[in-house]
């Protein structure tokens, strides 16, 4: 079955920071664990460029906007090199088959009778992007917190009143439609309360997708930033020309709590609206808070994923953001944290096991796969433990419970590290030399399946730790846990996976 995932289209308002990294690692592992299994998978990310934010935001760096968003989604596509994320595509809002797509989006909106034409006036937080009722401010301000403003202008609407049986009618039939489950409730109860329409197109203002001439509708409007901005999940994938519907009725939009509104309300709706087929999940993850704060730039502390990847390698951080949370809910970055996390479970923990095994095979046992001996139950529980998992860990990836299925291989880790210490092959090397050559070999099977199923998480240490035991690039995928390593293969000299940080 072919596999899809989104994350959010970042803004190009600032450069990218931890909340960006986030969502993009988080679907990263995603990817790469379906690759892994064989699938079909394809990988969209990218910029959401257009809109009143980032027309002022030019304004303020006193750049004309295209030249502004060339070089701020540049820097989110330098993120993405640097973590070495597998995005299979890289989206910008403002490329020509994107104005394409929302345009034909639209057109086909119209056509179905879902658009029409009036005057809005109401509340608009530039920040946000979003229209507000008066009775969901709090003290003057979007209940986000964003300054709003009284807006009156011309604009097309949007029925999304008409949707709101549907849309009951869709999180009924299918519960995991929003996840995580209390975020799918606040979203039922949202749209219980009654949808009203849509504003979706701006005359105050000219940078965004202009509405298509064929319409009639007015030249001097653009399009909502949220339709322009949501229809990027469809352009990734051909539309209108060479539209993947089957991919697209399997997209799993991996997005911030703040924006679930927009995927799980208006994007269905828009959807509905022009025939088209529904993704499969709205994930909604949690929010970083950092030592305690909100991550702010005015307040100066924003986490750079680039600066914390220099200091201490990709596998650190994608670790520690998909360890220290379950993902859907909120967590804290800390550097101390950050360090005792990287500290016990990367170089203490993994590194450590396979840094012993593997010199200790390089000085002791001749540099080459050990021979196997008589293999006891315990060796052969050992070996079988991580096969066995695989099942279980595979619904965790695709259930996005990340954190799960690091703690489960993190188990077995700690299970290997105890068999060392039981089996104490330094001792055997004096005793039973026979034995010893297969613990050691029950060790460096056992450790190649940790990294075949850690390679997703964490890439940089897995292929090092793969290399060092002779695994060909193409026995890394899923089939290769039915294999055995093969006695006498030389090894070549290891070096350490994993450094430990001092605070
Ligand atoms: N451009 C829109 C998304 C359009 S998708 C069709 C947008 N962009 S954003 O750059 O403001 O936010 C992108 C994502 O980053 C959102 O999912 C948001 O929740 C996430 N985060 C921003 N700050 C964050 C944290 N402090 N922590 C975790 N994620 C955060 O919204």
């Amino acid at each position: 079955m072919k596999k899809y995932i989104t994350t959010p289209i970042y803004y190009v308002n600032d450069k990218p920071h931890l909340g960006s990294a986030y969502t993009t690692i988080a679907c990263d592992v995603w990817a790469r664990f379906q690759r892994f299994s064989g699938h079909d998978t394809f990988f969209l990310t990218g910029t959401d460029e257009h809109g009143q934010k980032i027309q002022q935001a030019a304004e303020k760096a006193k750049k004309n906007p295209k030249n502004f968003v060339d070089d701020v989604s540049l820097t989110f596509k330098n993120m993405m090199n640097h973590l070495t994320i597998t995005n299979d595509d890289f989206i910008r809002t403002t490329e020509e088959r994107h104005k394409k797509a929302a345009q034909h989006l639209w057109t086909k909106l119209v056509q179905n009778g879902y658009i029409y034409p009036g005057e809005y006036a109401g509340w608009y937080a530039v920040r946000d992007e979003a229209f507000y009722k008066e009775a969901e401010l709090v003290e003057g301000k979007a209940p986000t917190g964003a300054e709003v403003t009284w807006v009156v202008e011309q604009s097309y609407f949007f029925k999304l009143s008409a949707f709101q049986d549907k849309l009951i009618a869709l999180y009924e039939s299918n519960p995991n439609f929003i996840q995580p489950q209390s975020r799918r409730n606040e979203v039922f109860s949202f749209v219980k309360s009654g949808l009203h329409d849509l504003s979706i197109s701006r005359s105050s203002f000219e940078w965004g997708i202009p509405l298509p001439e064929n319409t009639n509708h007015g030249k001097e409007h653009v399009m909502y930033v949220w339709i322009d901005a949501l229809t990027n999940y469809l352009t990734g994938i051909g539309y209108p020309d060479n539209f993947d519907e089957e991919r697209f009725s399997q997209a799993i939009h991996v997005v911030g709590k703040d924006i679930l509104r927009f995927h799980a309300v208006y994007w269905p709706a828009f959807l509905m609206a022009a025939d088209l087929p529904l993704p499969k999940q709205i994930y909604a993850h949690g929010w970083w808070t950092v030592e305690g704060e909100k991550m702010s730039k005015s307040l100066g502390n924003t986490v750079d994923p680039i600066t914390l990847t220099d200091a201490y390698g990709i596998d650190s951080v994608r670790n520690f953001v998909l360890r220290e949370m379950p993902f859907g809910q909120d967590g804290n970055f800390s550097h101390a944290s950050f360090l005792n996390r990287t500290n016990a479970e990367l170089a203490n923990a993994y590194g450590n096991l396979v840094q012993r095994v593997l010199s200790f095979v390089q000085k002791n046992a001749g540099a080459k796969v050990p021979e196997v001996g008589n293999l006891q139950k315990i060796d052969i529980d050992l070996m079988n433990s991580v096969e066995k998992i695989v099942p279980t860990l595979t619904h965790y990836i695709d259930d996005l419970k990340f954190h799960t299925y690091a703690d489960d291989l993190w188990k077995i880790i700690f299970d290997c590290n105890a068999y060392v210490d039981q089996e104490k092959p330094w001792n055997l090397q004096k005793t039973d030399t026979d034995r010893m050559n297969t613990v050691l070999y029950t060790l460096c099977e056992i450790i190649r399946k940790i990294a075949l199923m850690t390679q997703c998480f964490l890439p940089v240490g897995s292929a090092k730790i793969l290399d060092y035991l002779a695994i060909d690039q193409n026995k890394r995928g899923i089939d290769a846990l039915n294999t055995r390593l093969l006695s006498g293969t030389n090894l070549p000299v290891p070096s350490g996976i994993y450094p430990r940080f001092s605070a």
